[in-house]
């Protein structure tokens, strides 16, 4: 019945909650409408499988194109989480979105520098022909040429006025990976690179209470690129950083962490967590482990910020330590490194 009285209309308003206000056309999806409308809606992969438009519907109905469960969690999907790219309007609408984010564009780039941080993370950074700009935490999309398709890596570096030619990213070698093991093979060196950025919506969120930062892997870099921006901000939020890796061998950029703790104004702990081999001053067990402590060390769970980074098994083991202890869904952050074994990746 419901369906029925919209099919008649010709179109619905979609107010964005404390933004502008867009018509979209009978059969549109949410984004394609705002984009029309020259709205820097966060979007990547446009087909639902990315999570990069994932929004949360406030007020009214929509038809998914194909069911929002493919990325977005049970959590998510109870809260009303929404896929931008995938929702035609039933009724008009009242959204919450992230905006914020500078117009994605694609620049030509050369591989810079490249300096190797542990057994299988590179350090790697572009230079492109002109400055790109984008929030700390943000990613770029890489492809070059003969590639099967662009891959995404998320800035270590904080962003500067103006924007940065200098595009800097960690990086992990992937057994059998298109692009990691011809980086790592040295095939890639002289490439002609296209880079289109920024995407994602991993950025730090407005607030004075506590935040916990966790990662592993290559997922530290979009953590450095946030901690540096905040820090030279001067941030006064307390906060613990929780990395995971599996030997002392998997730790790196130890002294940069450092000298954030240094510069820091509130309280800043950095925990490392191995999960194969025990070794002094470290925690033993899995990263996610060691969330519901954080959480209690920095009191206040209520108010706290969660920013999450690196393998989806984690994110998924982090999501629910979080969820459980009562941080709530709208204040937990994350970008999921999902690869071609993982057939989608996905951003919250
Ligand atoms: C938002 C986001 C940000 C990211 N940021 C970073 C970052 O900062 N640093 C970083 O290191 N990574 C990051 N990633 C992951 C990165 O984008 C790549 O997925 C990763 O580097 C692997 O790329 P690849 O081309 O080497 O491997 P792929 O070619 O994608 O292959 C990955 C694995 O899948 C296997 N595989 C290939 N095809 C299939 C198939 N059809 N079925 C099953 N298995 C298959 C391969 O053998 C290999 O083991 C990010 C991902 C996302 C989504
Ligand atoms: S842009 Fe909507 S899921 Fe990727």
């Amino acid at each position: 019945m419901f369906r029925k009285l919209f099919a008649k209309k010709a179109s619905a308003k979609v107010a964005l909650s404390g933004g502008p206000t867009f018509e979209v056309a009978r059969n549109e999806t949410v984004l394609e409408a705002a984009l029309k409308a020259g709205i820097a809606y966060p979007h990547d992969c446009t087909v639902g499988t990315c999570g990069s438009c994932k929004s949360r519907l406030l007020q009214g109905k929509v038809d998914a194109i194909t069911p929002f469960g493919y990325t977005l969690s049970r959590e998510e999907l109870q809260a009303g989480y929404i896929l931008a790219c995938q929702a035609v309007p039933e009724s008009d609408l009242l959204v919450d979105v992230p905006l914020g984010g500078a117009p994605i564009r694609k620049v030509a780039a050369r591989i810079a520098l490249q300096q190797d941080l542990t057994h299988d993370i590179r350090f790697v950074t572009w230079e492109t022909d002109s400055p790109v700009d984008f929030r700390a935490g943000q990613y770029m999309n890489v492809s070059w040429p003969g590639g099967p398709g662009p891959r995404s890596y998320s800035f270590s570096t904080a962003p500067v006025e103006g924007g940065r030619q200098r595009l800097s990213a960690f990086i992990r070698r992937v057994p059998g990976g298109a692009f990691t093991e011809a980086l790592f093979a040295g095939q890639l060196d002289d490439a002609a690179f296209t880079l289109e950025a920024p995407h994602g919506t991993f950025w730090l969120r407005e607030g004075s209470g506590p935040i916990v930062l966790v990662g592993g892997g290559s997922g530290l870099s979009p953590l450095m690129s946030v901690l540096e921006d905040a820090v030279a901000k001067g941030t006064a939020r307390d906060a613990i950083l929780l990395f995971g890796g599996r030997t002392e061998r998997d730790l790196y950029y130890l002294s940069e962490i450092a000298a954030i703790g240094e510069r820091w104004q509130g309280r800043f702990e950095f925990r490392p967590v191995l999960s194969e081999a025990k070794a002094e001053g470290m925690r033993f067990g899995l990263v996610t482990e060691e969330i519901p402590g954080a959480l209690t060390d920095l009191g206040n769970v209520a108010a706290t910020q969660a920013y999450m980074c690196g393998p989806p098994g984690m994110i998924d083991a982090g999501l629910a330590a979080l969820l459980a202890a009562g941080v709530p869904l709208a204040s937990v952050h994350y970008d999921k490194f999902t690869d071609a074994s993982t057939g989608k990746k996905q951003a919250g």
